[in-house]
């Protein structure tokens, strides 16, 4: 497997808006896409009043507020479009601040829906106010760029008892111990990054993270065999994301059943 794309050097982060990052990538290179992309909670008053809803005004990063939020989606779900191989799929977090434009775009993009798994949150964040449920899910909208895409049955069934999987994951927030080496808002567990990763690539693939973060699918990824390409704005959040990295040993034994 080469280590370079294009020039790109593969299991690295680059510190760079991933709209122009994936510009420099080939097309039709990419076996897998998993994006973590921000929901523009920080855009006030416009899409979202944090107080109102969750009771509390926790969220509020500079990185999630974008202006012409369409416009942004639009521009990275086509890149990941072109620099997916033919069978290549992507995986897309939302939740409803930004799952129903991300999902049409992915659809205008020419990609084909194939199911929209659920994070339900065995221990949410409460809502003090009582005006609105706990609000206990995040979602991931699986897509294909064609009609032949990997899902991975075998893995499915070795991870639940011989059967197929449904496509709920249930788990709590990502754990202590997943962040030892620092504190980033909005983190996913390493169970779902393993799985979804496990479920739609195989080894010795290539993952593109479009949004680094802390670096939960790039772990995964390095843990799972497979190759990652990944784009970070932040340098704070790049040099948490390589700590992680370097320390993948201990926590790769506690997940060893999901590898
Ligand atoms: C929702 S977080 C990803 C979290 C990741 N799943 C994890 O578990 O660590 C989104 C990240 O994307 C970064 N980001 C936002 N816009 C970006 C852009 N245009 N290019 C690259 N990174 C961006 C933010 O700085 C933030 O760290």
């Amino acid at each position: 497997m080469p280590n370079l794309l294009n020039g790109l050097q593969l299991n690295r982060i680059y510190q760079r808006d991933c709209i122009e990052g994936m510009k420099l990538m080939p097309d039709n290179s990419i076996d897998l896409v998993i994006a973590d992309p921000p929901y523009n909670l920080g855009n006030n008053g416009t899409k979202l009043n944090m107080k109102e809803i969750y009771g509390f005004n926790q969220f509020k990063e500079d990185w999630d507020k974008i202006d012409d939020f369409h416009s942004f989606n639009k521009a990275w779900i086509d890149e990941c479009h072109r620099v997916l191989k033919p069978d290549g799929s992507i995986l897309a977090y939302g939740t409803h601040h930004n799952l129903f434009t991300v999902g049409y775009l992915i659809e205008q993009a020419g990609f084909l829906t194939r199911i929209k798994y659920e994070w339900k949150k065995k221990n949410p964040p409460p809502n003090f106010t009582g005006n609105a449920p706990h609000f206990a899910s995040e979602s991931i909208i699986w897509a294909s760029k064609g009609k032949r895409r990997t899902y991975n049955l075998d893995y499915a069934k070795r991870i639940n008892n011989n059967k197929n999987i449904q496509s709920v994951f249930e788990t709590t927030l990502t754990p202590r111990n997943e962040k030892k080496h620092g504190k980033f808002p909005c983190q996913k567990p390493l169970e779902i990054s393993i799985k979804l990763i496990s479920l739609h690539s195989y080894p010795e693939q290539t993952v593109l993270v479009p949004f680094c973060g802390s670096g939960s699918e790039c772990v995964a990824a390095q843990m799972t065999g497979r190759n990652f390409i990944t784009f970070e704005k932040e340098p704070k959040y790049i040099e948490l994301a390589n700590i992680r990295l370097e320390n993948t040993n201990e926590l790769k034994d506690k997940l060893i059943h999901l590898i």
